[in-house]
């Protein structure tokens, strides 16, 4: 994996081309884009804003699933909750659309010798299945999912609900996570809050990446702020943009009790 730092911090507003949009089961869909030579400097982490549909002023932020510099492509796995994910739900292969990319920070490399335990809540397991797939070595993977299994994923993976589903864990992903834990574990995790917020009482160092709603997606209105741990502070933390200085976090550095809406 080549993400330790940032290798280029420069946005683009590229023309995509949707490559096949297919309809997943539990409300989910899996899109690929054409962006060009865009695909190579997408890195696991980072994230799209996507325009989704001319009357929505806003973009929606997408963490990318994969990205294959080699056909000029990036894969997007989302969640259909309000308008725009209904709007993109409906595009088919040769729809245009613009959106930014690369945007935010990315994952970094973990430190040699670690046992890497991927934490993936819902549609959250979109960031961590381009991790897992440019990591270059071992990793365990469990997806905490509610709903039928979306789609399989090219390498092992555990399953958990907190329904009664066959060959599922029953209970939070993060209850089988902690039967996974070594002296040496270093955690990636991406889901709602409350799923990261138990991420974070595991006790271990990894990193985390953050979903808050955003509108400019590149730094300019502070619509996407996050409480984050900052020692040069006299509060001990600040607001820091999730679009900009995240997604990606180290899971000590989010103050959760600093959060202004409860989770
Ligand atoms: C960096 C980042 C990466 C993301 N990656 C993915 C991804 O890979 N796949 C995916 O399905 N979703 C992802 N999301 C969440 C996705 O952006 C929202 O689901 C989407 O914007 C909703 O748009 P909408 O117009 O359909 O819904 P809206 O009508 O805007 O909202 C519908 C519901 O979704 C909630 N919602 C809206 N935005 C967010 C958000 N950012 N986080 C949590 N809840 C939200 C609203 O509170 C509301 O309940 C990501 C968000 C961020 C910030
Ligand atoms: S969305 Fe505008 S600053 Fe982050």
């Amino acid at each position: 994996m080549t993400t330790m730092p940032d290798p280029d911090r420069r946005l683009y507003r590229p023309q995509a081309e949707v490559v096949f949009n297919q309809s997943l089961p539990g409300g989910h869909g899996w899109m690929r884009l054409a962006v060009g030579e865009l695909a190579a400097k997408a890195q696991p982490g980072h994230f799209v804003h996507l325009q989704c549909a001319p009357s929505l002023t806003l973009p929606r932020p997408f963490s990318l699933l994969d990205a294959d510099p080699d056909n000029g492509t990036v894969d997007l796995f989302y969640r259909i909750v309000g308008q725009g994910t209904a709007f993109m739900a409906a595009w088919r292969a040769g729809e245009r659309t613009t959106l930014l990319m690369p945007a935010g920070r990315c994952f970094t490399t973990p430190p040699p010798g670690a046992d890497i335990l991927l934490i993936a809540g819902g549609a959250g397991m979109a960031p961590l299945h381009f991790l897992a797939r440019r990591l270059g070595m071992p990793f365990t993977f469990l997806w905490g999912i509610e709903t039928e299994l979306p789609m399989a994923l090219p390498f092992a993976c555990q399953l958990a609900s907190r329904a009664a589903f066959p060959d599922r864990f029953q209970g939070f992903v993060t209850e089988l996570a902690a039967r996974h834990l070594t002296r040496n574990t270093y955690l990636y995790a991406c889901g709602p809050h409350p799923m990261l917020q138990a991420v974070s009482r595991l006790g271990h160092p990894g990193q985390l990446s953050l979903e808050e709603r955003m509108a400019c997606g590149f730094g300019g209105c502070a619509a996407c702020v996050a409480p984050i741990r900052d020692p040069a502070t006299t509060s001990g933390w600040q607001y820091r943009k999730i679009c900009t200085d995240g997604p990606v976090f180290a899971i000590d550095e989010v103050a959760w009790e600093h959060y202004a809406h409860p989770h």
